[in-house]
């Protein structure tokens, strides 16, 4: 049993989350990474190599691809060659390099709004046009608008960036839902990048696809990004893999690796993905039930108290997508009763046009830090007139 409840202090340690919210009283509930301690394997791990004492470059770290090749097998049914693997510190870089070397300037390159923002950024800073597939409210949760899909298919888009399972609206796309897209974008030509950073992360009782393990057809067209750092808790360490079965692909990924040198993976990296690979099944198995229980209290309290917040329904990850739509006031209002409450949330139109009147609230934290958002939210709902 792993103590998914102990509050671990977080500020003044060079912390994203805790520490660039100056305001000591602030409840950061925003950026993806948990509060939560990593396995003790992946620790014990980077103890025996700091001990070492020696941090030359890095090579010939084979074990390292064992390891990924084994976890795709073991927990995602997917066999993948050793050739496939490409190395990046993290899925942004990589997305920045797969959309520079698979597009000219002025490509179209889609994406299903509201989605992690940096996707925007990723395309547009590299001169192509970003088109929105706004995915669709379904009452309680999104889908993919497949029609619409079909008709921003138009041969200036050379791809699409899959965010599976999604990040901010929580679904765990179904081996059919990701068929009917793979069909509509090998007739169209167009490659797709599936990020599936929080493919581990999916509740007991859902199923992650693999978008590449569907067919060999929709392998040979597309990227698949995966890494351990958000289902260990290791994003700051920098490791994730770039998994390309085509070889032409692969090769221009791995110029642009190469040339800005993002392709060589840091000493502390190899031996982190190795041990959270090799060792960290029993954990993630513990961490996914805790993750799912947190969903399930922030839903049940927000329905009793809240009534007028909608908590989507989700999944998989540990971010939460809450619709305030209903409150009837603007956003910078919203955000402003939230400053006032000191509650940190990530704003839903940073995810898109579509993403005015929500918030996404990281659930990836002790449950008594959960409970403390949940009540600053309902004061900061409950002071709108
Ligand atoms: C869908 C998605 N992709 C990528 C990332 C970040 O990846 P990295 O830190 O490896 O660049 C995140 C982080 O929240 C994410 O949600």
């Amino acid at each position: 049993m792993y103590n998914f409840d102990e509050v671990i202090e977080r500020r003044n340690t060079d912390c994203a989350k805790w520490d660039i919210v100056k305001d000591e009283d602030m409840l950061p509930m925003w950026v993806a990474d948990m509060d939560f301690r990593c396995p003790p394997e992946i620790i014990d791990a980077l103890y025996r190599r700091v001990e070492h004492g020696v941090f030359g470059y890095a090579g010939a770290y084979h074990s390292y691809y064992t390891s990924t090749i084994n976890w795709m097998k073991k927990r995602h049914n997917w066999e993948i060659e050793l050739d496939w693997i490409c190395s990046s510190p993290g899925i942004v870089p990589a997305l920045d390099m797969l959309v520079r070397g698979l597009t000219h300037p002025g490509d179209e390159v889609i994406i299903q709004t509201p989605v992690y923002h940096p996707f925007f950024s990723v395309i547009s800073n590299n001169h192509c046009k970003v088109v929105e597939n706004e995915l669709v409210l379904d009452g309680y949760r999104y889908m993919m608008d497949l029609d619409d899909l079909e008709k921003k298919l138009n041969p200036n888009v050379k791809l699409l960036i899959l965010c599976s399972p999604h990040n901010p609206v929580g679904r765990v796309w179904t081996k059919n839902e990701l068929i009917r897209l793979g069909e509509l974008c090998l007739k169209h030509d167009v490659t797709v990048i599936s990020d599936e950073i929080h493919s581990d992360l999916v509740f007991p009782g859902y199923e992650h696809q693999v978008y590449a393990s569907i067919s060999p057809e929709l392998a040979r067209k597309c990227v698949v990004c995966n890494a351990p750092s958000k289902t260990f808790n290791i994003a700051g360490i920098q490791a994730s893999s770039i998994i390309i079965p085509d070889e032409s692909i692969r090769r221009e990924y791995q110029k642009i690796a190469k040339n800005t040198g993002l392709g060589l993976p840091n000493v502390f990296a190899i031996t982190a993905l190795q041990a959270a690979y090799d060792h960290g099944g029993e954990w993630l198995d513990e961490l996914r039930i805790y993750l799912k229980d947190n969903f399930e209290y922030l839903q049940k309290y927000v329905r009793e108290k809240i009534p007028t917040v909608n908590v989507i329904s989700s999944e998989g990850t540990y971010l939460a997508w809450l619709d305030f739509r209903g409150l009837g006031i603007d956003d910078m209002e919203l955000e402003n009763l939230m400053k006032q409450e000191k509650l940190v949330l990530s704003p839903g139109r940073i995810f898109g046009n579509n993403g005015w009147g929500f918030q996404r609230i990281n659930i990836g934290c002790p449950r008594a830090i959960l409970i403390e958002g949940s009540h600053r939210l309902e004061k900061a709902v409950g002071k709108i007139k």
